[in-house]
């Protein structure tokens, strides 16, 4: 039986990161805490493989795997081989503390235990699992099964064995994995997240429009979506826990959210996810 990749958490980055290993043909076990989350996943799943497919991201000749889906963690982590564990469960420390505690006596010893956090330290998370030599940090960019380079980092006491074999999965996936050391956001949360604070922080100000502050930046600074519509990408409610890790951790006060982008957590506009952020979409993914 081929070694199953187990992913932990069905939203955004769950999904995409399933859909780039199943069309790479690597097999998937996908974990939510609700059927409802991994019915959702599995429609979002195959149009994530459409849209590969027809934009060139998924290899000619290779069968896309079987996907599996649970509730039951510890089931899945039982059920067959266990390639990798890449947990994508919601930014919250202790609630990753937890599941990554679990997932770490629960698989064989030398399995690599990822985490796509995107800001909380790798060296923190350590603290929760029983062998910090095998958890690493592996940030995927959204939508992972477009966007080829990763980001890796290095726990202080992430080991050589798990990196190497980490790294081996992420190139069959066809990836440029870039390793960096850790720290909080480590260094695309750290510059992009403060970068989308403020661009909200102009639109708070009055000093733009968001279709505005996207076009300059887009036009004048060649940054490709824009950054409000990447905040809808991201998720705000995401963006907004990413920013108080980074915030609590830092003392930097560019990732203090602004009100602006609470308040669209308050209302449940998260972005592209509800159909409705700073722009309104026909479709919402969940
Ligand atoms: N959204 C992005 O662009 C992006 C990019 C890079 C990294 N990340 C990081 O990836 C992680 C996931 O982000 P997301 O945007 O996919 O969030 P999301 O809110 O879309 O999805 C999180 C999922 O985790 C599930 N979950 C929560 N607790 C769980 C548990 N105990 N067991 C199993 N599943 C559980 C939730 O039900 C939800 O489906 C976060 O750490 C985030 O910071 C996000």
């Amino acid at each position: 039986m081929t070694d199953a990749l187990v992913i932990l958490g069905a939203g955004v980055m769950g999904t995409g990161i399933a859909t780039l290993a199943l069309v790479h043909g690597t097999p998937v076990t996908l974990v939510d805490t609700t059927e409802e989350a991994l019915t959702a996943a599995r429609r979002t799943i195959a149009k994530g493989q459409r849209m590969a497919q027809l934009m060139g991201a998924a290899p000619e000749g290779v069968k896309p795997a079987e996907l599996t889906t649970s509730v039951d963690l510890a089931e899945a982590l039982a059920a067959r081989p266990v390639l990798a564990v890449i947990e994508a469960i919601t930014e919250d420390a202790a609630l990753k503390a937890e599941v990554l505690g679990r997932v770490a006596v629960a698989v064989k010893p030398g399995t690599p235990v990822v985490t796509n956090t995107s800001s909380i330290p790798i060296d923190e998370l350590a603290d929760a699992v029983a062998r910090p030599e095998d958890l690493l940090g592996v940030h995927f960019m959204n939508p992972s099964y477009l966007i080829s380079t990763v980001e890796l980092a290095r726990g202080r006491r992430t080991g050589d064995a798990a990196e190497q074999a980490a790294v081996r999965v992420l190139e069959s996936w066809r990836r440029k994995v870039i390793v960096v050391s850790d720290a909080p956001g480590f260094v695309t949360s750290r510059l992009l997240h403060p970068m989308i604070n403020n661009a909200a922080r102009v639109v708070q100000e009055g000093t733009a429009s968001v279709s505005e502050v996207d076009a300059l930046m887009q036009g004048c600074l060649g940054h490709p979506t824009g950054p409000l519509r990447t905040a809808d990408l991201i998720g705000i409610d995401n963006l907004v826990d990413s920013l108080r890790v980074l915030h609590e951790r830092t003392g930097d006060e560019s990732c203090r959210p602004c009100e602006l982008l609470l308040s669209k957590v308050r209302d449940g506009h998260f972005g592209r996810k509800t159909g409705r952020g700073f722009y309104e979409y026909g479709d919402a993914l969940s």
